[in-house]
Order: C-alpha cells, then sequence, then structure tokens
C-alpha cells in the first residue's frame, strides 16, 4: 500500500492524498509525560510536523498540569478529556476519541509510549486505520498478565510498526515472538533522558527542607498498584512495615490518588511517615537523588534508582525491567511484612554500572530511527 494513503473524514477510511509527514504524540498518564516529553522536544528541534493528544487519563493538576509547566511541554493540540473509570469503559473512550483525532489530522505516525491504558488504546485506533504505530519502550514483559499493563504492552507491541526497546530484554522478548528484527530498534531509555536533562536542577531545589529532613537520611515511598493496594490484607503488612522503618528512617510517601481511593483508613501520616500528596517531577526528582532507599511498586521508578545509583526495594514478585536488577540498585521484595523489614535491613552490594545506553540520548536515537524510516513506513 503506498505511503499516501491517507484517512478520509467522512467515511473514516483512507484516502490517497499526499500530505506532510504530520506525526502524532500521545500522552495519557503520569509516567508517559516524563517519557514522551524529549521525544515531543527533539521532533520540534528537527521541525517535523507534529500534533500533540492529551488522553485525559489523568487529570488532577498533580498528576498531569504540573509536568507540563516543569517539563516545559507545550499545550496539547487535542485533549480527549476521557478521565477515570473501567478498563473497558477508559479504553474504549480513549478509542472513540483518538479514532476522530486521526480523521482530522490524518498522522503519518502514531508514537505511544509505555503501557498505559491510553497507550493500548491509541495504538489499537490507529492500527485499525492503518496508521503506523511506535512504541516507545517495547518488549518489557513481567510475564505476569494479572498485571493489566502486561496486557496492554503485549498487545500494543503486536500492533507496532517501530518498536523502541530500552533494554537488552525487551529486544529478546520481541524476537521470540515473531516480530521483525528490522522494526526493533534498541535505543536507550527516554526517561532517563529527561532524568539527566533535570537532575542538577532538582536537586538544587533542596526539597527534602521542606519536609524537616536532611539529605541521604530519609527514605522514599510510592505504591499504587493494584496487587499491593487493592487486596485489604496486603495493603496492610505494607503499611505496617512503612510505619516499623519510620522509627528509624522518616519516610516520605507521596501519595497516588488511587492508593487513597482503597483502604484509605489504613494510610495515616505519622510524623516520621509523611504521607503528602503526590509531587511535581522537579521536587519527586530532587527527593530520589538524595534518598537513603526508596521503596517502590513503580515501574518507571526502578529505572530512575537505578540510573541515580540509589538503593531501590520493589514490593513486587517480578519486574519487566530485569536490568535493574542485574545492572542497578533494584531488588524484589514480597509485599510482605517481615520480607520488607528484612531486605531494608540487609545490605547488599549494587553493581557500579549503569544499563547500556541509559546515557540521556535515546530521544534523538529514536528520531534518527523515525527520520529514516518514515519516508519508507507503508500504511499496512
Ligand atoms: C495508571 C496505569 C498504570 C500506571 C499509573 C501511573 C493503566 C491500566 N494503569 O494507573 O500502569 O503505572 O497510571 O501512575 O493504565 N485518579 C485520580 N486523579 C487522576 C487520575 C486518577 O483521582 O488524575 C484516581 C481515580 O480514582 C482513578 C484511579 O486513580 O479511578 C486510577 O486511575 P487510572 O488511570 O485508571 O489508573 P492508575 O492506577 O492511575
Ligand atoms: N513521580 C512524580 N511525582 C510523584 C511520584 C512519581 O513526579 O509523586 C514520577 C517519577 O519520578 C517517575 C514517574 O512519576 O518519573 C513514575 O510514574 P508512576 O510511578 O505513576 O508510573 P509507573 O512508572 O509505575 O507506570
Amino acid at each position: 500500500m503506498s505511503l499516501n494513503r491517507r484517512v478520509n473524514f467522512s467515511t473514516g477510511f483512507l484516502s490517497e492524498e499526499s500530505a506532510a509527514y504530520m506525526i502524532c504524540t500521545v500522552v495519557g498518564a503520569r509516567p508517559n509525560f516524563i517519557k514522551m516529553a524529549p521525544i515531543i522536544m527533539e521532533l520540534s528541534r528537527r521541525g517535523l510536523p507534529q500534533v500533540f493528544v492529551h488522553t485525559g487519563q489523568h487529570y488532577d493538576a498533580r498528576m498531569s498540569a504540573v509536568f507540563f509547566d516543569e517539563l516545559g511541554l507545550p499545550q496539547p493540540d487535542v485533549y480527549l478529556g476521557v478521565g477515570s473509570g473501567t478498563h473497558a469503559e477508559q479504553t474504549a473512550r480513549v478509542m472513540l476519541g483518538f479514532e476522530q483525532t486521526c480523521f482530522q489530522y490524518q498522522p503519518r505516525l502514531v508514537i505511544v509510549a509505555g503501557d498505559v491504558n491510553s497507550t493500548l488504546a491509541c495504538a489499537l485506533s490507529a492500527a485499525k486505520l492503518n496508521i503506523p504505530v511506535a512504541h516507545v519502550e517495547a518488549g518489557l514483559r513481567s510475564n505476569d498478565r494479572t498485571m493489566p499493563e502486561e496486557i496492554n504492552r503485549i498487545v500494543t507491541d503486536h500492533l507496532a510498526d517501530l518498536l523502541f526497546t530500552t533494554e537488552p530484554s525487551g529486544s529478546e522478548h520481541l524476537r521470540q515472538e515473531g516480530i521483525a528484527a528490522e522494526k526493533i530498534h534498541f535505543v536507550g531509555n527516554s526517561m532517563i533522558d529527561t532524568l539527566r536533562q533535570h537532575v542538577d536542577r532538582a536537586a538544587a531545589r533542596r526539597p527534602w527542607e521542606a519536609f524537616g529532613v536532611q539529605p541521604d537520611a530519609y527514605g522514599l515511598v510510592t505504591l499504587h498498584r493494584p496487587s499491593n493496594i487493592d487486596d485489604p490484607a496486603t495493603a496492610r503488612e505494607i503499611a505496617e512495615a512503612l510505619r516499623e522503618i519510620s522509627v528509624s528512617l522518616p519516610l516520605i510517601f507521596p501519595i497516588h490518588p488511587r492508593t487513597l481511593s482503597k483502604n484509605r483508613e489504613l494510610w495515616n501520616a505519622t510524623s516520621s511517615l509523611r504521607i503528602v500528596e503526590p509531587l511535581g517531577y522537579l521536587d519527586f526528582l530532587g527527593l530520589m537523588s538524595h534518598s537513603k532507599i526508596v521503596i517502590t511498586d513503580s515501574g518507571g521508578i526502578q529505572e530512575e534508582t537505578t540510573a541515580l545509583g540509589i538503593p531501590c526495594l520493589t514490593l513486587r514478585y517480578n519486574t519487566e525491567r530485569p536490568v535493574t536488577i542485574t545492572d542497578g540498585t533494584n531488588r524484589l521484595v514480597a509485599p510482605r511484612k517481615d520480607a520488607v523489614l528484612r531486605a531494608f535491613h540487609a545490605p547488599v552490594k549494587h553493581p557500579d554500572r549503569t544499563p547500556e545506553l541509559w546515557d540521556g540520548c535515546a530521544a534523538p536515537r529514536i528520531v534518527d530511527v523515525i527520520e529514516t524510516v518514515l519516508p519508507s513506513l507503508s500504511n499496512h
């Protein structure tokens, strides 16, 4: 099929007009802003025409607007305003809205990142319109299909025409799943581009002062996975472990709105367990860069702590990011009180290296590939 196959507004089918190489960049949830920012900037720097879409999966100012301000992101050209809902509701609302965006803007390529519902929904809408899809952070696998993200990753990867991987395991999984080698590009980690760009400025803000703690003498906590938060017994074990740790090390816990919406009574602050609203990127990064330890179940924070050399306890039985263990500072810990306390007290020597290509230059590599292949990327 020719390169010039375009979407027709009235029918929803593609027509054969020529058009500029319009590239659609998509964000929806907190980690997307951080992963996409350097790619959006690099596309702009090279003068590539772009339509920037925010699905509105995350919408609170502290989960969305703050990242636009701090990372210098432009206002989105399209805001779908999908909000929260069940998986099917949210995914379907993004698909419906994003299909209209595709009709309107006729992008030549859609770039999605990560593994959230918006990632899958936009990839699916685009693929059904025969618009090529690029997936940033492709190939990660936890091999745990109880995680909604694992389903999003697998389906998005199999819809994508360009797959940008952050670590060797990602490329390996894609090859094993039969994806053609020429579609797979190991480029490094764009989330770490953002970190390297902002870490000095973030630490210079000395965000720990607002919490009355000294640098390198506190821990930082985040939790939002359904596997840790939804089951009251598991959530209670974790809360008890945090309370006990905080007796010897003050903990700062910027709490995700999802966590607060479940078993709220468990998450009571004390003077040494500071439960606060979600933080902006710069304050969070500044805090992370001077933490003694981070306790989390976040995907991205496993990677950021590895890049910073800060010890990280990940309260999960598996990780889709194994390079953070082999080449980083991450440790998996069962989400049980005794296991968390044992891991907290056990000193570990971490390797003195960071993962390959986590050098702050992933976005230029991604855009190099896009510029090279875009003229030859045919609609299916
Ligand atoms: C989503 C992603 C998860 C990612 C996380 C990053 C999916 C399936 N999950 O999880 O992979 O790690 O984002 O933070 O896509 N809420 C608010 N305000 C907001 C956004 C959410 O109050 O701005 C609350 C609502 O109660 C909502 C709940 O959080 O129902 C969950 O939001 P949702 O986007 O569905 O999933 P997350 O848990 O945020
Ligand atoms: N983050 C932030 N403020 C917070 C907590 C996290 O800016 O209060 C950043 C963090 O530095 C990382 C990203 O949000 O860049 C991770 O998002 P999250 O943990 O919500 O999602 P996941 O990575 O698990 O998908």
